[in-house]
Formats: C-alpha cells, sequence, structure tokens
C-alpha cells in the first residue's frame, strides 16, 4: 500500500506553496563569491536571533556539525559527547576521517549531559592521554526521544568549559522544537556555544539546508572548510529563501507537532504490543517493542495501513512534522491501537 502517513522522520516534508512561491522570488548571486543576498540575510537573520556573531549556510547538518568540529579540534584532540550523539553515530565517522580526533563517550539520561558527568572525563594534561578540547551537546536529543536541555542545564556545563578551556558546540537540528518545549529564548543561547548548528530541513519543513553559527574568526575559518568540503554553492539563495520562509512561518506551529506526539504516546503506552515510551517532550516518540514481539513485524504491519515508521536500534521511532495533519494522528491511532502482531502476549 502507498505511504499515507510518513512517521519516518522529519525530513521528509515538501515545500509548502508559500515556501516555493519565496524560493522563486529569491534574489540570488554567486555566495563563492560572497554575492547572494539572500543567503547572506539568512545567515544574518539566524546569527541576530541567536546572539552569535557570524553564520555559514551549509548543505546539510552532518557538514556544519562537522565543520565546527574541525574548527574546534586539533588531531589528537578528544571530543567529549554523549554515546548517542548524532556527531559520532550517524555522521559516517567523520569526527576521525576529516578532524582525527578521538572520542569520549558519556551516558547522560537519554543524552542529556550535566558537568557532573563531562568533569572527570576531561583529560589532565598528560603525555599519555588525548587532549580534551570539546564537548558537543545535541538539542533536541534525536535517539534520547526528543529529551531536550533548557538553558539552567546549559549554563553550568558552559562555566566548566570555560574553566578548563574546552570549546563547546550545539548540534542544534531540532533547537527550535527544543526552544518552543522549553519557552526559552533563542537570543541567550549564544552567550553558551562556540559554535551552533541549525537545521533548516527538519522540523522547521525547508528543503535543504543548515546553519552554522560562531563567531566572526571561526566562521572565516569555516568557510575555507565548507570549500575543501565541497559545500561552497552559487545561487544557493533560493534554498536560502526556503529557510527565511520557515523560520517566519513554521516555529511556532511546532507547538502542534509536540501535541501530536504526545498524543500517539499516549495511545501506544498501554498496547500489549509496547514495552515502554520514552517520555515525550517534542516531536519524537520512541517506543520499546515487548518481549515476544518483532519491531521489523509490527512497521511491516504499519507500512501495510500505510503508515511509515523507522527503526531506531531495537525500538521504533515516530516523528511528528509539518505534513501530518491532526487527522492523519486519528487515522494512525485508530490503526496502532487495533494492530495484532503476532508474539507471545
Ligand atoms: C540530531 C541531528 N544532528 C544532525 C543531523 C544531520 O543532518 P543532515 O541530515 O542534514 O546531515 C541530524 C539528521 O537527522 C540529526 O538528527
Amino acid at each position: 500500500m502507498a505511504i499515507k502517513i510518513d512517521f519516518r522522520s522529519d525530513t521528509v516534508t515538501r515545500p509548502t506553496e508559500g515556501m516555493l512561491a519565496a524560493m522563486m522570488s529569491a534574489k540570488v548571486g554567486d555566495d563563492v563569491f560572497g554575492e547572494d543576498e539572500t543567503v547572506h540575510k539568512l545567515e544574518t537573520k539566524l546569527s541576530t536571533m541567536f546572539n552569535m556573531e557570524a553564520g555559514l549556510f551549509c548543505p546539510s547538518g552532518t557538514m556544519t556539525n562537522q565543520i565546527a568540529i574541525k574548527c574546534f579540534t586539533q588531531p589528537m584532540d578528544e571530543v567529549i559527547c554523549d554515546q548517542t550523539s548524532h556527531v559520532y553515530r550517524y555522521e559516517g565517522g567523520g569526527i576521525a576521517y576529516h578532524s582525527m580526533a578521538s572520542v569520549r563517550l558519556l551516558n547522560g539520561d537519554r543524552g542529556i549531559l550535566t558537568p557532573e558527568l563531562i568533569e572527570p572525563e576531561i583529560n589532565e594534561e598528560n603525555i599519555h592521554y588525548p587532549n580534551s578540547s570539546l564537548v558537543v551537546l545535541e538539542n533536541t536529543v534525536n535517539k534520547g526521544g526528543g529529551a531536550c536541555y533548557n538553558l539552567r542545564q546549559i549554563e553550568p556545563i558552559h562555566t566548566l568549559c570555560n574553566i578548563k578551556g574546552l570549546k563547546l558546540h550545539l548540534d542544534g537540528a531540532r533547537i527550535f522544537n527544543a526552544l518552543v518545549a522549553t519557552g526559552d529564548h533563542a537570543r541567550n543561547y549564544g552567550q553558551y556555544f562556540d559554535g551552533i548548528s541549525i537545521c533548516l530541513s527538519k522540523g522547521l519543513g525547508a528543503p535543504v539546508g543548515s546553519v552554522l553559527l560562531a563567531s566572526k574568526e571561526t566562521i572565516r575559518k569555516a568557510n575555507k572548510i565548507r570549500k575543501a568540503f565541497g559545500g561552497g554553492m552559487r545561487q544557493s539563495g533560493f534554498l536560502a529563501a526556503a529557510g527565511i520562509y520557515a523560520l517566519d512561518h513554521h516555529v511556532d506551529r511546532m507547538a502542534i507537532d509536540h501535541q501530536h506526539a504526545k498524543a500517539l504516546a499516549a495511545a501506544l503506552s498501554p498496547l500489549n504490543y509496547v514495552a515502554s515510551v520514552m517520555p515525550v517532550e517534542t516531536n519524537i516518540v520512541i517506543f520499546e517493542v515487548a518481549a515476544g514481539f518483532k519491531a521489523e513485524n509490527i512497521i511491516h504491519l504499519l507500512a501495510e495501513k500505510g503508515i511509515a515508521c523507522n527503526m531506531m536500534g531495537t525500538n521504533i521511532r515516530i516523528v511528528t512534522h509539518l505534513d501530518i495533519s491532526s487527522e492523519m494522528i486519528d487515522m494512525a491511532i485508530e490503526n496502532i491501537i487495533h494492530l495484532h502482531p503476532s508474539g507471545h502476549k
């Protein structure tokens, strides 16, 4: 059956008519020459919003993260991050490949780190040890079921990094989901981070692109690394216009995605084929399949009903987004409740 309700990721959204119109009318130039005014507008809009000095538009969140890691480390350094981190698990080993750094993995609560977890893992100066030079946080945490940090949790991590001389980077692929969920303001973020990566193509609903925010000096370096990575784009203002449109129209509505995710979690919790559902804070629902049932089988049965979900490890992940309506949520819940996967229970 054709997929009607696509919960695989918030990356599957299509541009709306309004977004397409904004893209079509964008004023563009050659951005490698620094001549695309729409790209400049997007970079300035986000850097101003987050109170950072400058921004750099890149093709993907993987690229903005990896450029930041390269800017903030030297070969033989060590990056500290949670074991669930996208930068470690899902970026093709890029930290080793691009930056020749090692990684120290921590076990946060659904990917959320604390100064108490980080401090003992920072290496003292010693010939045997890699130099701990960077901490990476992810907000929201994808593999943590969309768990989010608020700024009160981030501030002491920033203080620790400052005292110990480490840089702090934020993988903010879904930072606007975190802002909507916590009520924190973007303008208060800049003071805590050396780099912030923001994806336009997740919950914001743009087709392509991420922006790296940092100091002017870091962005100068990042621009050179982007070129070497093959990420210098020409008339990319057509894509940047989609990002600007998304920032103007698609942020507040994320609260709806969060309500949808909570409704799905509430429907899933009592079912016999569900062992547990991670607490839902934003637009991601991850549930553990009960013993005796198979995640692959559940995904297959849902696909037969036109509902697409993804495996995450041995769990199932559902992501709500711009292209999921309340009617679709009702329809999905109806199917999820009446699903009868084969199992022992
Ligand atoms: C938390 C997180 N960071 C970074 C990325 C990378 O984004 P991209 O797919 O644009 O490379 C993703 C993608 O899903 C993500 O979930």
